[in-house]
């Protein structure tokens, strides 16, 4: 029997519990084992719920249990979650969490820890909710030179982007229904900021190279001055519009950003739509592979918790290497970074918008006083150049 705790019963924390006790037996069957729940850690109490059984509200209880193998830490932020973390890992428990925020900001510290301790450090669900994509990164492409990441890591916003682009609706009339589903936090500003995909593209970074990305190195847009005008000039050019967050190696440089993107259909990200996610990484012996599925959800991301879970009970007393190491991955400044860019401006004059921009693709019909149009190649310091020079650009969106 592999007896184990969750702390909090939150969202995640609940679904951990739920996964276990439903999927008891399929568990038990693949593993060779059973898994209990012997502790639920929470400050509140849950009177009608099987939970009451198991439920303790002092930390030390399970700290000093030596039955407890593995902790499951699903409390999300930094306090008190940090000391528990560590505490668990200190008496050589293993602790798997789907807390971005604590695996961003002390990943390759934890990992040291549960390495010293002979025990396991694993985050599947912190990025990706359900999508097994740490583990691939971690073990199926261990062999591989990644050259890409490529995201589309927040649901939220991709629900608010594909409901703009099929119902022609503007962002805050979507935000409001996405709120009122709750798909998007009262306070949305994590998600249309692109704050949460840029932690997650931090952590999947980090473990592509094994150094570590600082989450403010890296360029973030949100989605919020996204407009249906924008989404017009999508459509005419058969395009989309979605939030990527990509790192991408070239040689020895690394580079990463956040920011809304045109895609068209040959990219496979352009048809995951509303609050799936999806992940494309590009290798250099095995070409591309793409992970799919449920981003966000109590069952999707609980069920990624209990697999790092059943990783753990495999290994009691072992220690699960991840390659993260403190030293800091240097990420090049986005100016040197060279693509094509989708721009709008407040002119009609096609002449002077081809040799400004060296426009190629021009849509001049499309919303009345304007001109929108694809530029040449030029690096991301040259078309702000232009750009600032321009005085009268109205958006500008990547292309991918
Ligand atoms: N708020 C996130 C999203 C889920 O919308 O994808 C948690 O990471």
């Amino acid at each position: 029997m592999v007896k184990i705790a969750i702390l909090g019963y939150g969202t995640v924390g609940s679904g951990v519990f739920e996964v276990v006790r439903k999927n008891r037996e399929v568990i038990s069957r693949k593993l060779g084992d059973e898994v209990q729940v012997k502790y639920v850690l929470d400050i509140r109490e849950f009177e009608d719920d099987p939970v009451k059984e198991v439920l303790v509200h002092d930390i030390n209880q399970i700290i000093t249990d030596p039955e407890i193998a593995i902790v499951c830490e699903t409390m999300g932020g930094v306090k008190p979650a940090y000391d528990f973390t560590r505490r668990a890992l200190e008496c050589g428990k293993s602790v798997c969490t789907s807390n971005k925020e604590l695996v961003e900001k002390y990943g390759p510290q934890l990992l040291k820890l549960a390495k010293e301790h002979q025990c396991s450090y694993l985050f599947e669900a912190s990025v990706g909710g359900g999508i097994p994509i740490i583990r691939p990164l971690r073990t199926s492409l261990a062999q591989e030179e990644i050259l890409s990441i490529t995201g589309i890591l927040n649901g939220t916003t991709n629900y608010i982007l594909t409901k703009m682009g099929t119902e022609g609706l503007a962002f805050e009339d979507v935000l409001k229904r996405a709120q009122e589903k709750g798909y998007a936090e009262k306070n949305p500003d994590a998600d249309v900021l692109g704050l949460d995909a840029c932690r997650k593209i931090a952590i999947l970074t980090s473990l592509a190279y094994g150094k570590n990305v600082d989450f403010s190195d890296i360029t973030t847009e949100g989605i919020t001055s996204i407009t249906d005008k924008d989404f017009a000039y999508a459509k005419a050019m058969g395009a989309t519009i979605k939030l990527f967050a990509q790192s991408v190696k070239k040689e020895d440089q690394y580079d990463a950003i956040v920011a809304p993107f045109l895609v068209k259909p040959d990219n496979p990200l352009y048809a995951v739509n509303g609050v799936f996610n999806a992940i494309l990484v590009k290798c250099n012996m095995g070409g591309e592979t793409m992970y799919y599925g449920k981003g966000a959800g109590k069952l999707a991301t609980a069920s990624a918790v209990v697999a790092d879970v059943l990783d753990c009970a495999r290994h009691i007393g072992k220690h699960l290497d991840v390659k993260w190491e403190d030293q800091k991955l240097e990420i090049s400044s986005i100016d040197e970074v060279t693509r094509r860019f989708f721009v709008r401006v407040s002119s009609k004059d096609e002449d002077w918008v081809k040799s400004m921009f060296g426009a190629q693709e021009l849509f001049t019909d499309v919303v009345p006083d304007e001109i929108g149009f694809i530029t040449e190649e030029m690096t991301e310091a040259e078309y702000k150049k232009r750009a600032a020079n321009a005085k009268n650009v109205l958006s500008m969106i990547r292309m991918d």
